[in-house]
Parts: structure tokens; C-alpha cells; sequence
């Protein structure tokens, strides 16, 4: 595996692809250098296989968002084309990683701002500390929240609270980015750890080809009429069912039949796990 100077990257042998943002004398902001690192441990981490992305931050942030003087400040003062140059790579990366095909877990630690809301608003799960501290800061030096992070805004926080926060810049906690939506779940820092390990244990239990499937489905839905999802969620079902060789069937619903798994309460034996 590459080595890198701004991530960590480290893959279980059950594939939990664990990717630290470490830039920590800098709050984890995304540099250039980190910014090509973060492709290149995407493509990693696919080929490698890896079956769920948990993307972390080392010292006190998830992520200080852009790096004001190294992606904005000093490319944007050499000229339109070195700003252009010093981000493309970065905004490849919050686009693949939106349309990643295994789950996303965006592990929250501490500050994060900017950038960071995008990199966490793209993942498919945010866990935080109930007193990590949120901000859309672009305000405060002039632009507004731009390259997928209004997006990541306005589709992570109802529309009262997210002109709040892009207008003003105020910062919000982990327990409030709760309770508007921007975050899965908020826990106290003891447990943050385990949280995300209950969480990715249970993704881990689930059918890989499934989840990738699911997470597709429930996007472009958002998006589509109710009659046309009923016609794209049933092709779909199809295209996953001779995926996944008709697992549903032949593995799930015959554990059903034989009555060993109750599926309301509980995920069938993939087989992908130790017990
Ligand atoms: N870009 C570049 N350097 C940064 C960034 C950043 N986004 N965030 C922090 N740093 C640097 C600080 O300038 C400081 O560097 P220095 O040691 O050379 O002075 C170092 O990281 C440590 O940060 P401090 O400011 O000393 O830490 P403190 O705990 O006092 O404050 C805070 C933390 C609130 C996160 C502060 O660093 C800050 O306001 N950072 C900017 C956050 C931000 O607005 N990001 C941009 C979002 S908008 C976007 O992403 C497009």
C-alpha cells in the first residue's frame, strides 16, 4: 500500500478501510498534497476490496476544512489556472466519494468546517461527539459555502437552519447537528469509538452488492416521481438479484423458511462475518 505524508490509511482483514485525515498542526485542513492522497487511497481502497470507508480525523478536528492559504490563498494569487489546478482534485474526490460504492462512515471528532461539512455531508453516515463543533465559515472570509458543500448543506439540514448557518457562519454542536439532520447521531466522546464500530460491524453483516445497490436506489430516488421510482426500484431489484446470484433468495428467505433468523430483528448469515 502507497505510503502518504498527509492520511493514514489501514485496511482490516475483514476490509474496514480505516482513512485518518493527519494534518493535525494544521486542524486536518485539505491541502493539495492531502487532496491527491485522498484520491489515490479511494482507488486503494477499492481495489484492496475494502467493505466499509470510516474516515476519520487525528488531534482536535475531523477536518478544518480547505486549506485557506495553501488550496485558496497563494494558487488563487498565482492565477486562475493554479486555483483551478491547486482544487480539481479534491472536487474528484468528494464527487467519488458520494457515489462510493461501499459505505461511508465519516467518524467526527472535533472541529469541522467548510470543507469538512462537505467531506462528512457526502459520506452515507456521520457519527459525532455531542460537542464536536460544526461551521459553515465561508461567510466569515467573504465567499459562500461553494465546490458541493451547499449542496452538502442544504441536503443534510432543512432549509431554516442551513441559510442560518451559511448566512451567519455561527457555529453549531454535535448534539444540535442531531437534531437538524446533519449528522446520524450524536454521542459523548467515550463513546464515540464504539458507536462506530457497532455500526460498521452491523454494514459488515450486511450483503455487500445489496448495500451498494441500496445506497444508489435511495439517491436517485430523491430525485424521481413516485411512478418512476416503482419503475427503477423493480428493474433494479433485478439487476441486483443476478448480482448478488439470487442470495435473497437461495441464502436469506430459505434461512426463513427453516426459521433460523427472525428478519425483523435481525440480518440473515451472509456469511461474511465470524459468528
Ligand atoms: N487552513 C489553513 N490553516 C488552518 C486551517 C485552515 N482551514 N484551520 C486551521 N489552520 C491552522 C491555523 O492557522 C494554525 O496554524 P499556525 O500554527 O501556523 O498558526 C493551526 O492550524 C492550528 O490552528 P489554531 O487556529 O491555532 O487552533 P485553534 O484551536 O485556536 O482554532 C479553529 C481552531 C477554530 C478550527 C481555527 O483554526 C480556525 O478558525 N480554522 C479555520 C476554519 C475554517 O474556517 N476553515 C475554512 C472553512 S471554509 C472552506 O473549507 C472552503
Amino acid at each position: 500500500m502507497a505510503s502518504y505524508s498527509t492520511i493514514k490509511l489501514s485496511i482490516t482483514d475483514n476490509g474496514v478501510a480505516n482513512l485518518v485525515l493527519d494534518r493535525p498542526e494544521k486542524q486536518n485542513s485539505l491541502s493539495p498534497e492531502l487532496h491527491h492522497e485522498l484520491l489515490d487511497a479511494l482507488d486503494t481502497v477499492e481495489e484492496e476490496n475494502g467493505r466499509v470507508l470510516v474516515i476519520s480525523g487525528n488531534g482536535d478536528a475531523f477536518c478544518g476544512g480547505m486549506d485557506l492559504e495553501r488550496a485558496f490563498l497563494r494558487p488563487r494569487r498565482d492565477g486562475p489556472q493554479e486555483f483551478i489546478q491547486a482544487n480539481a482534485a479534491i472536487l474528484e474526490a468528494m464527487t467519488r466519494l458520494k457515489h462510493y460504492p461501499i459505505p461511508t462512515v465519516a467518524k467526527i471528532d472535533g472541529w469541522t468546517f467548510g470543507g469538512g461539512y462537505e467531506l462528512m455531508g457526502v459520506c452515507d453516515f456521520a457519527i459525532a461527539r455531542d460537542d464536536a463543533t460544526f461551521g459553515l465559515s465561508e461567510i466569515n472570509f467573504g465567499i459562500f459555502p461553494g465546490g458541493g458543500t451547499m449542496w452538502a448543506t442544504v441536503h443534510t439540514m432543512n432549509r431554516r437552519k442551513a441559510m442560518y448557518y451559511a448566512a451567519t457562519g455561527e457555529t453549531f454542536t454535535g448534539n444540535e447537528a442531531e437534531e437538524y439532520g446533519a449528522v446520524t447521531m450524536a454521542v459523548p466522546g467515550e463513546e464515540l469509538n464504539q458507536t462506530v464500530d457497532d455500526l460498521v460491524e452491523s454494514l459488515l453483516e450486511k450483503n455487500p452488492v445489496t448495500l451498494r445497490f441500496n445506497k444508489e436506489v435511495f439517491e436517485k430516488s430523491r430525485y424521481m416521481t413516485f411512478e418512476d421510482s416503482v419503475d427503477y426500484e423493480m428493474a433494479k431489484m433485478e439487476e441486483m438479484s443476478y448480482l448478488q446470484g439470487e442470495d435473497w433468495i437461495e441464502t436469506a428467505l430459505k434461512q426463513f423458511e427453516d426459521r433460523e433468523f427472525r428478519p425483523g430483528l435481525e440480518s440473515y448469515d451472509t456469511g461474511n462475518t465470524d459468528d
